[in-house]
C-alpha cells in the first residue's frame, strides 16, 4: 500500500514537473526587468480564434478594458499584440515608428499581385521606402496638385465635378425608371471613374462589362484581406480553400489582368515628354530609376503599384460615400443642416468647390463623424515589429504580429464621452464656425506613422466634394416604413447592409 502510494506520488510529481517544464519552455524569453504583455487564457492549438468571433474589433476593445492598452492574444500558435488607446498607439506608431513599421509575412498577402504589393508585402526596408515615395509623388501630382491645363484647382476637382454630375443624372434616371436605388452600386462606378482617370487618363474603359463586374465585387477582396483571416494562422487551411478564399484568389487574378491590359496599352503609346497620369509617371520613373539606391522599379512591377493605388482609392472612398448616404437618410435633420449651410455659403447659382471647405464646417464635421462613428476601417493593416522593442514596460520581440484597434480609439469613452451617439456637432468649435482641430486629430481611420495612408488628403477632398455637389442638388430619403440597418459587416473595410430603397429628389430645378 505504502509502496503504491509512493509510486503514485512520484508519478504525480513527474507529470507536474513535466507540465511545468513545457509551460516554461513555451513562455517566450523576456529580458530581466521587463514582462510579457498580459492577456486572457487561450485554448491549446486554437488560441483565441473562437473568442474573436465575427466582430474581433468589438471583442478586442472589450478585452482592452480588462487587460489595458497593450495586450496579447494567440491565434493558433501565433502570438498577436493588440494595441488600443490613442496615446499608446501614437507612442508605438509615431515615436517608435521604425520598430512598428513592418508587415507580417502572410499567406493571403502572397495572393495579391503575386506577393509584389508595396502595401501588403513584408518588406519594410529601403526598397519599400523608395516605392512608397514614388507612389506618393505620382499620386499627389495627378490628384491634389494643380492641373496647369485646367481652370479647376487640381486634377481631382476636375474629375469629381464631372463624375458627381454624371452620378446625379444616373440617380435621377434610376428614380424615374425604378423609383429607388442601391447607393453602393451607383457610387462605386463614379469613384472608379475618378481613380481610373487619375491612374490611366483617357485609357480607362468607360463602362465595359469587365470593369463593372470587377468594381462591383470588391467585397470578395475585403472579406478576406482581414487581420484575422484563419488561413494566415492555420497553414493547413491553404489546402482546403474555403469559398471565401477562392473568391479572393479569383478576384485578385481578374483585377491584375484587367489593370495589366490597360498598362500594356499605355506602354505602347507612352511619350515621356507628355505625362498625363499616374501610370505615365511610374513608367517614366522605370526608365530613370537607379538600381544602386533601390529606387529602380522594373516595368513588370508597375502593375503592383497601380493595383495598390487603384484598389485602395476605389474601395475606401466608395465605402465612405455610401456610408454617408445611409447616415443621411437615417438622420434627416443632419441632412437639412448640411443643406442649409450649402444654401447660405454657396447658394444655388454655382457648384461647390474644394476651396469652400473652410466655409462649410458642418459638412466637414459630418464627414469626421462618419469616419469616427462607422470606423469602417476597424484595424490598420496588420503590422509587425522590425526589431526587439519595449512598449509601456512590456517586452515585444522582433517579427511580432501587431493589431491596431482603430475602432477602439474612435469609441473610447474617456475621449468621446458619448461614443455611440452620431453627433457631428461634437467636432465644431463653441461658436460653431470652425472645426475643433485638436478633437478632429483624435479620429483614427487612416493609420499613423511610417505606414500612414498615402491617400488621406485625396480621400478627404474627394469625399467632401462628392457630398457637397450631391447634397446641393438632391435630397436623399427612404420611403416611410423602410428600416435602415447600419450594423457594420466586418471586413478590411466594413460595409453597411445593402439597401435598395434609397431615393433622391431634386431640391430645385436643375438647368
Ligand atoms: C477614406 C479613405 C481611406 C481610408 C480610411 C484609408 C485607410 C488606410 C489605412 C488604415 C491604411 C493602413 C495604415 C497603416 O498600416 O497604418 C492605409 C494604407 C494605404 N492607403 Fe489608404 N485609406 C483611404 C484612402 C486611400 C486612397 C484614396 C488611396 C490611394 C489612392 C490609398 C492608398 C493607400 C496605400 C497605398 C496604403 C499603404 C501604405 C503602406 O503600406 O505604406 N488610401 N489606408
Amino acid at each position: 500500500m505504502a509502496l503504491s502510494q509512493a509510486t503514485e506520488l512520484l508519478l504525480a510529481s513527474t507529470v507536474f514537473c513535466l507540465v511545468f517544464w513545457v509551460v516554461r519552455a513555451w513562455q517566450p524569453w523576456v529580458p530581466k526587468g521587463l514582462k510579457s504583455p498580459p492577456g486572457p487564457w487561450g485554448w491549446p492549438l486554437l488560441g483565441h480564434v473562437l473568442t474573436l468571433g465575427k466582430n474581433p474589433h468589438l471583442v478586442l476593445a472589450r478585452l482592452s478594458q480588462r487587460y489595458g492598452d497593450v495586450l496579447q492574444i494567440r491565434i493558433g500558435s501565433t502570438p498577436v499584440l493588440v494595441l488600443s488607446g490613442l496615446d499608446t498607439i501614437r507612442q508605438a506608431l509615431v515615436q517608435q515608428g521604425d520598430d512598428f513599421k513592418g508587415r507580417p509575412d502572410l499567406y493571403s498577402f502572397t495572393l495579391i499581385t503575386d506577393g509584389h504589393s508595396m502595401t501588403f508585402s513584408p518588406d519594410s526596408g529601403p526598397v519599400w521606402a523608395a516605392r512608397r515615395r514614388l507612389a506618393q509623388n505620382a499620386l499627389n501630382t495627378f490628384s491634389i496638385a494643380s492641373d496647369p491645363a485646367s481652370s479647376s484647382s487640381c486634377y481631382l476637382e476636375d474629375h469629381v465635378r464631372e463624375e458627381a454630375e454624371a452620378l446625379i443624372s444616373r440617380l435621377q434616371e434610376q428614380m424615374a425608371e425604378v423609383g429607388s436605388f442601391d447607393p453602393y452600386n451607383q457610387v462605386v462606378l463614379s469613384v472608379a471613374k475618378v481613380i481610373g482617370a487619375m491612374c490611366f487618363g483617357q485609357r480607362f474603359p468607360k463602362e465595359s462589362e469587365e470593369m463593372i463586374s470587377i468594381i462591383r465585387n470588391t467585397h470578395d477582396f475585403v472579406e478576406s484581406a482581414i487581420s484575422t483571416n484563419p488561413v494566415d494562422f492555420f497553414p493547413i487551411l491553404q489546402y482546403f480553400p474555403t469559398p471565401a478564399l477562392q473568391r479572393f484568389k479569383a478576384f485578385n487574378q481578374k483585377f491584375v489582368q484587367f489593370l495589366q491590359k490597360i498598362i500594356q496599352e499605355h506602354y505602347q503609346d507612352f511619350d515621356e515628354n507628355s505625362i498625363q497620369d499616374i501610370t505615365g509617371a511610374l513608367l517614366k520613373h522605370c526608365k530613370k530609376g537607379s538600381r544602386a539606391n533601390g529606387s529602380h522599379i522594373p516595368r513588370e512591377k508597375i502593375v503592383s503599384l497601380i493595383n495598390d493605388i487603384f484598389g485602395a482609392g476605389l474601395d475606401t472612398v466608395t465605402t465612405a460615400i455610401s456610408w454617408s448616404l445611409m447616415y443621411l437618410v437615417k438622420n434627416p435633420e443632419k441632412q437639412r443642416k448640411i443643406q442649409e449651410e450649402l444654401d447660405t455659403v454657396i447658394g444655388r447659382a454655382r457648384q461647390p468647390q474644394l476651396s469652400d471647405r473652410l466655409q462649410l464646417p458642418y459638412l466637414e464635421a459630418f464627414i469626421l463623424e462618419i469616419f469616427r462613428h462607422s470606423s469602417f476601417v476597424p484595424f490598420n493593416l496588420p503590422r509587425s515589429t522590425t526589431r526587439d522593442t519595449t512598449l509601456n514596460g512590456f517586452y515585444i520581440p522582433r517579427k511580432h504580429f501587431v493589431f491596431i484597434n482603430q475602432w477602439q480609439v474612435n469609441h473610447d469613452q474617456k475621449v468621446w464621452g458619448d461614443p455611440f451617439e452620431f453627433r457631428p456637432e461634437r467636432f465644431l468649435t463653441a461658436d460653431g464656425t470652425a472645426i475643433n482641430k485638436t478633437l478632429s486629430e483624435k479620429v483614427m481611420i487612416f493609420g499613423l506613422g511610417k505606414r500612414r495612408c498615402i491617400g488621406e488628403v485625396l480621400a478627404k477632398w474627394e469625399i467632401f466634394l462628392f457630398l457637397a455637389i450631391l447634397l446641393q442638388q438632391l435630397e436623399f430619403s427612404v420611403p416611410a416604413g423602410v428600416k435602415v440597418d447600419l450594423t457594420p459587416i466586418y471586413g478590411l473595410t466594413m460595409k453597411h447592409p445593402r439597401c435598395e430603397h434609397v431615393q433622391a429628389r431634386p431640391r430645385f430645378s436643375i438647368k
